[in-house]
């Protein structure tokens, strides 16, 4: 009888992968792809008012900062060597109303925080959505007339929002309410107004996902929302229209492109950094990262080793980096190494 070992080696012959996996240093050195922290780009919430951290139960270890602590945040991430925060408002529910007007005021919540952060924290980045959700009274991303979204008004309204977010210190306008041709307005109400230097991260593929739910809880929107977002947002099933949708956006002037939500869709970061080579970020939204607190606060995975886990995935996936709420504690982490 043949003996086994001299079986493997008759089917392997020389190769065998094991090799450049047998200790701690080839590992390291044949690694393709590490997370830094310069991939990060950290999500915070606002509230009005000051003093107050207030704490969202379904983001366990994330929570609504007025513009003081978002100051105090945006330190914190500098020093860790986090390049940039992107800040989502969740403003008094007497400001929202059906046109989500009180995105054009000069000084509403997210403004006076890009102000704030801009002055005291000058070399952070700062990105701004100007999607009209945190501001209109039925929480839709534009203006809803009838039963109907409607576009071209809603684009005109998103690009004078832009120039306001500018205005205030917003280094990139991260448009996400999926609204056709706003790329393009959006950068010539931008030039039009003298900011030729802010750039646009477009949210390129935003799929119509219930991964957003702990962020409709963490801007007050999930109790307001009638119907769904499934006539702007893309179908979960469509890639190819998904890369279309890019496509569009890559002609109208975007510099950087987003794929939201991370992790399920892989297949579309890949895609898009495959065709257009713009720099590629991934959203790991909400319901992304409550999923994995929630399971480690259970004992049912190793949070830390999952969190890392998922964002070397986006790497792997061609991504340049990451919009994370893991952003300071993965940041912390990485720093320790
Ligand atoms: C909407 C917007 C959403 C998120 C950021 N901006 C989605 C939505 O509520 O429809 C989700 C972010 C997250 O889930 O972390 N303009």
């Amino acid at each position: 009888m043949q003996d086994k070992t001299h079986l493997v080696d008759e089917i392997t012959g020389h190769r065998r992968m094991r090799r450049n996996r047998k200790a701690d240093w080839t590992r390291r050195l044949v690694q393709e792809n590490r997370l830094t922290v310069d991939d990060l780009i950290w999500p915070i919430f606002l509230i009005p008012g000051s003093g107050i951290v207030e704490p969202i139960p379904a983001m366990p270890g994330v929570s609504r900062l007025t513009v003081d602590k978002a100051v105090e945040a945006a330190k914190e991430a500098a020093d860790l060597g986090i390049p940039a925060i992107a800040t989502f408002p969740n403003i008094e529910m007497e400001l929202r109303d059906e046109t989500g007007s009180n995105s054009l005021e000069k000084n509403n919540l997210i403004n006076l925080a890009t102000a704030a952060i801009k002055k005291a924290v000058p070399n952070i980045g700062v990105i701004t959505d100007v999607a009209l959700d945190p501001f209109t009274s039925h929480g839709h991303d534009g203006i809803l007339r009838g039963s109907e979204i409607v576009n071209d008004e809603t684009v005109e309204q998103v690009a004078r929002a832009a120039v306001y977010q500018a205005d205030a210190g917003s280094d990139i306008i991260a448009p996400s309410e999926m609204m056709d041709g706003r790329i393009g307005a959006i950068r010539h109400a931008l030039d039009a107004a003298g900011h030729q230097g802010v750039g646009i991260m477009s949210y390129a593929t935003k799929f119509s996902s219930a991964f957003y739910g702990p962020y409709r809880e963490a801007i007050s929107t999930g109790g307001l929302l009638k119907g769904d977002k499934k006539t702007y947002y893309i179908d979960p099933a469509n890639g190819t229209e998904a890369v279309r949708d890019a496509a569009l956006d890559v002609e109208e002037g975007a510099d950087m492109l987003m794929v939201k939500p991370g992790l399920p869709y892989l297949d579309i970061c890949w895609r898009l950094k495959e065709a257009f080579g713009l720099p590629t970020f991934a959203y790991q939204v909400s319901g992304e990262y409550s999923m994995i607190k929630a399971a480690a606060a259970n004992g049912w995975i190793d949070g830390e080793r999952v969190m890392l886990e998922t964002l070397l995935a986006f790497k792997r996936a061609g991504c340049d980096g990451i919009l994370t709420y893991f952003a300071p504690e993965v940041a912390k982490l990485l720093a320790k190494r």
